[in-house]
């Protein structure tokens, strides 16, 4: 049976730190981290998604500014409330959550956000340097960072393994991919149109899951002994809950985790890692802002 990566307990570790140090900073008379998120429209898993981060934020001790903005909003008018944003001096982090919807153009708001202020780490520069070697990001984004955090937790070596990445995404696949490189991984991107996609994976000594397929990623589909990070939460209808639905990952956990080396659960692995990564990111903005 897989160890199961318990992304929960170790989020919880992660946003112990970033608390404390939000403490020590104001103890010492600086300013206190600050975080916009920025919501455009009525979409029901970002307004879950927003929730949580600004929960979590004012938990750790970091002042959370919710600016909600209607669907029909101008383009012109989104860029001015980021440029409004990056002016305020309490505010360190600027998150714009994605997706944004039809006929608002992402990259172009992405890139008005204050480089310094790019918490989600998805400006141009920032995603540009992360692409081209010897070149730092100032933020990389949270969820492939917490990718790499709970691989690294667990000591998975990455220099010189197989690595697979399900999915191509500018918000995880994609990312994850690039820091993986970084760390001296061989890594595959697998995608939509890939041939003979469960022999690819089998070669994975990490296959990473991030295409929003409910349990696409069977048993035979992994090399015993690897490590299975499923960056995957989709709802499937489900009577039996209040709500109707329930929430499963990209991986059919229960078998692949008889063979499975170690495993990421979804809902309880990447998920609240993303947020105490945004949250580490938010207090790193601030520090910036400091000197
Ligand atoms: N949508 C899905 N994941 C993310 C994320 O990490 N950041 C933002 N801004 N939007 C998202």
């Amino acid at each position: 049976m897989a160890e199961i990566i318990n992304g929960k307990k170790i989020a919880a570790q992660v946003r112990a730190e970033v608390a404390a140090g939000v403490t020590a900073r104001v103890e010492a008379g600086l300013s206190q981290p600050g975080l916009a998120t920025v919501l455009v429209g009525e979409n029901p898993a970002s307004e879950v998604y927003v929730r949580m981060k600004q929960k979590a934020a004012t938990k750790a001790g970091i002042n959370s500014f919710d600016v909600r903005l209607p669907t029909d909003i101008s383009q012109e008018g989104l860029e001015k409330e980021v440029t409004a944003l990056n002016a305020r001096a309490d505010v360190h982090g600027i998150l714009v959550q994605l997706p944004l919807p039809d006929g608002l153009d992402e990259e172009r708001v992405l890139g008005v956000i204050d480089v310094n202020k790019d918490v989600d780490g998805f400006h141009p520069l920032n995603i540009g340097r992360l692409a081209q070697k010897g070149r730092k990001p100032l933020f990389v984004p949270a969820t492939p960072d917490g990718v790499i955090y709970l691989l690294e937790h667990i000591g998975t070596e990455m220099e010189g393994a197989e690595v697979v990445v399900l999915g191509r995404s500018n918000i995880v696949g994609m990312p994850v991919a690039l820091l993986l490189v970084e760390r001296n991984a061989t890594v595959t991107i697998c995608h939509s149109r890939t041939r003979q996609l469960p022999e690819v994976c089998r070669r994975a000594d990490i296959l990473i899951a991030a295409v929003g397929r409910p349990e696409m990623v069977k048993k035979d589909w992994v090399m015993p002994g690897a490590v299975v990070i499923d960056v995957g939460t989709n709802r499937v209808d489900d009577d039996t809950k209040e709500k109707g639905y329930r929430l499963v990952g990209d991986v059919a956990f229960d078998e692949v985790s008889e063979v499975a080396g170690a495993i990421s659960p979804s809902p309880g692995g990447v998920g609240p890692m993303t947020i105490a990564m945004l949250l580490r990111n938010t207090l790193k903005a601030a520090e910036l802002g400091d000197g």
